[in-house]
């Protein structure tokens, strides 16, 4: 006879109690538990099964199946219920960490772009849209090419009124660019026409820093050489740059003037953007922008000086060109009625903010 502890009713309570045991588990840690305590090495089944070695040979087949059903049916139940419970977790962890799409945004910004940055691009691309190529030149910049090669000799009283700053010695020869004209001159001498750039950029003078002056500020200039070439063109191209950047309707003036680098010259005006000129010659409605002038200055331009083709090795019997350039901040100033170029330089992202979050 075997022992008490292989007989079926003995076996069969061990079952009982692991499958209570199994179903009682709520969770996959309290189901190891049960399978630690029912199924594990020192477990009823485990040791019963260990005592078949010590029967008789003959009763260890019936005996060890006997075993072997019990000892199946409990590992059939632990197999059953994980699979449920792990189930039961998934489904659990698909509902508590669905995304509401709804629910509001974490409101701390993310950074932006400087308008400034936004406006050289933007002006940048109307001049790509029609073939041109977005030139550079240093900030670091030979006097002989801020100067000289402009038509600008030593003795010219433009250079002192340009309120240079000069690098190292007044002999070094380097000045920090007081205009982006001299990439005009960069790019006559590397480039054989025909020659279509824009330069936005930095430009520097010993200016303070006030509403509407500042020793850094950014200029936007344009150069076209090109085998007859003539000033309607560059007024078609200053009236298409206006229309882009300031709406159809706002076109530009030319008003003579001198520059050295261009022959004639002329001061570039654009239809007062407040009042588009309705202003003019109507005491009623005063327009604070452009004085009830009804134009506002925008830049300069003219015809390239034959004088500076010849410097950059341009035979002006050939070619002719236009140049122009005028004052990035003044423009974001017109376009977005930024009163104070501080704010262009101080980055307070209150001012800046405004202009949206284009990265
Ligand atoms: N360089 C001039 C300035 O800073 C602006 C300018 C005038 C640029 C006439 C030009 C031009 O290209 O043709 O005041």
């Amino acid at each position: 006879m075997e022992p008490d502890s292989l007989q079926p009713a003995t076996l069969a309570s061990h079952v009982d109690q692991a499958l209570a045991a199994i179903a009682a588990a709520a969770d996959l840690a309290a189901l190891k538990a049960a399978r630690l305590a029912h199924a594990g090495d020192r477990a009823p089944l485990a040791l019963a099964n260990r005592e078949i070695r010590t029967l008789p040979p003959a009763a260890r087949a019936a005996v060890g199946q006997r075993v072997g059903q019990a000892r199946a049916a409990v590992k059939a139940a632990l197999d059953a219920r994980q699979a449920d419970l792990e189930a039961e977790r998934d489904a659990r962890a698909l509902a508590e960490e669905s995304v509401d799409v709804t629910a509001p945004w974490d409101r701390r910004l993310a950074g932006a772009r400087h308008p400034l940055t936004t406006i050289q691009e933007h002006i940048a691309d109307v001049f790509v849209a029609m073939g041109y190529q977005v030139a550079e030149g240093p900030e670091l910049e030979a006097e002989w090419f801020n100067f000289d090669a402009l038509n600008i000799p030593p003795d010219h009283p433009a250079r002192t009124l340009m309120d240079t700053f000069f690098v190292g010695d007044e002999d070094s020869g380097l000045v920090l660019r007081t205009h982006t004209s001299p990439v005009q001159a960069r790019t006559m001498l590397a480039q054989r026409p025909p020659i279509y750039i824009v330069c936005p950029g930095k430009v520097f003078r010993t200016d303070d820093l006030d509403a509407t002056h500042s020793p850094v500020f950014h200029q936007l200039e344009g150069l076209v050489v090109d085998e007859g070439i003539t000033m309607a063109h560059l007024k078609g191209t200053l009236d298409h740059l206006a229309r882009s950047m300031f709406g159809s309707g706002i076109v530009t003036r030319l008003r003579p003037s001198y520059f050295p680098f261009t022959e004639p010259s002329a001061e570039v005006d654009l239809v007062c953007f407040v009042c588009r000129g309705e202003s003019v010659g109507d005491p009623d409605r005063p327009c604070r922008t452009c004085g009830s002038e009804g134009w506002i200055e925008w830049g300069g331009c003219g015809m390239v000086n034959p004088r500076v083709l010849t410097a950059c090795g341009i035979d002006p019997d050939r070619y002719s060109g236009f140049a122009f350039g005028m004052g990035i901040e003044r423009t974001l100033m017109f376009r977005n009625s930024a009163a104070d170029m501080r704010d262009m330089a101080e980055g307070d992202v209150r001012f800046t903010q405004a202009f949206g979050m284009e990265a």
